[in-house]
């Protein structure tokens, strides 16, 4: 297997309470799809090759894990009228499912395919996604097969909305039955979500209990929009994680406080909605595990930018820069069940995010500037920065 060196590193963020810490510079040895050593550059062992990133910061790949990039058509004509101040609902989601039911399956991978590309560009090495704008048994499994294709990990959202043409009850037997069964063996995860307007408490409970006993995760989108009971339905059903999380009150607090539940924020989704900044600071005071992800989709938020969330997240929820890394990168994993990415320990997936920037502090200072110049996925360069081309030429 082909061993590579990465050294300059000024700053190396591992998560490993044993890793290199003190002054730099640090070097990284990839071995095959895995980190193999790291540690002060002088004491690097040689490798097959060697990679100079010149006084950057080396971090793990961000671990995106709330996205709906399954989807078609667009959704410009209602972010103006929210521009103009018209509030954000839920129901744009069926302009989207009426879009995505229209497309072909070609058009849809196309569309998943160009926003993954774009989230890696980015710095996202893990990415989560959802189906729930098809709705119907045969397009809740088209979009379930097709990101099965194309990320890391899957989440059925039938129970997204009730379709207009049904009751709530009929689509609940639906999602729980014949569309669970069509989607079972492409994804890990099933999702409801809980909100005035969509599901209730009961339904929910539900739709996370139809699902465990298929062998599926459970995931919450929960006090979105309102308070409600999301976390609470979250944290009794021993789900993953409970996504938004934004009108929080105390019990629900000291109930993720107390639970294994991650609370995975999305302050992009709130900025871009107008709602309150999502209470990380309360969260990680408590105790709760927090995890932070773009929930990038055409309506509520549409940015695969994992940075802006970390620089939110600073600026706006009080967060420290590491804390907010943390929750970017090993909180992600942490809501995702997996042990291999979100961390640069020695044997983790060899995920790594080289900034164009000495530290991570630049992510939150420098909101809305580019500043991935490298990523390498499972030990291979899949964005190459120019700029560190030319200096190796
Ligand atoms: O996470 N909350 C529900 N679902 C999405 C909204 C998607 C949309 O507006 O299309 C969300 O924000």
């Amino acid at each position: 297997m082909t061993t590579q060196l990465i050294t300059g590193i000024t700053e190396l963020t591992t998560h490993d309470p044993d890793g290199p810490t003190g002054p730099g510079p640090f070097a990284l040895v990839v071995d095959g799809d895995r980190v193999a050593w790291t540690g002060p550059a002088r004491d690097a062992p040689a490798c097959d090759t060697a990679v100079d990133v010149e006084g950057r910061a080396v971090l793990p790949g961000w671990v995106d894990s709330h996205t709906h990039l399954v989807f078609a058509g667009d959704r410009r004509e209602e972010f103006a009228q929210r521009a103009a101040g018209r509030p954000y609902t839920a129901a744009g989601i069926r302009t989207t499912v009426t879009a995505t039911r229209a497309a072909s399956d070609a058009d849809l991978a196309a569309r998943l395919r160009r926003h993954v590309a774009e989230a890696v560009g980015q710095g996202t090495t893990c990415l989560e996604t959802k189906t729930g704008y098809g709705l119907s048994v045969a397009d809740e499994a088209r979009a379930a097969r097709i990101a099965a294709e194309e990320v890391d990990e899957v989440t059925f959202l039938g129970a997204h909305l009730t379709p207009a043409d049904t009751t709530t009850d009929e689509y609940l037997d639906l999602v729980c039955g014949p569309m669970l069964d069509a989607v079972a063996d492409d994804v890990r995860w099933i999702d409801v979500f809980c909100e005035e307007g969509a599901f209730d408490a009961d339904a929910a409970a539900r739709v996370l209990a139809a699902g465990a006993a298929r062998g599926l995760g459970g995931r919450v989108h929960g006090n979105q929009l309102g308070p409600g009971p999301g976390v609470r339905v979250a944290v009794e059903a021993g789900a993953a994680s409970v996504d938004h999380a934004t009108h929080l009150t105390d019990a629900d607090v000291d109930a993720l406080a107390g639970s294994s539940t991650v609370a995975t924020l999305l302050p992009a989704c709130d900025l871009v909605t107008g709602q309150p900044a999502p209470p990380a600071r309360r969260l990680t005071d408590a105790g709760a595990t927090v995890a932070l992800a773009s929930n990038a989709n055409p309506g509520s938020c549409y940015t695969t930018s994992m940075a802006l969330c970390v620089s939110l997240a600073v600026l706006r929820s009080g967060l420290s820069v590491d804390e907010a890394v943390r929750a970017a990168t090993l909180g992600g994993a942490r809501a995702l069940h997996r042990e291999d990415v979100g961390h640069l320990r020695v044997g983790a997936r060899a995920d790594l995010h080289v900034l164009d920037a000495p530290t991570v502090v630049d992510l939150a200072q420098r909101p809305g500037v580019p500043l991935t110049a490298a990523v390498w996925r499972a030990g291979r360069r899949v964005r190459p920065a120019p700029r560190l081309e030319e200096a190796r030429a």
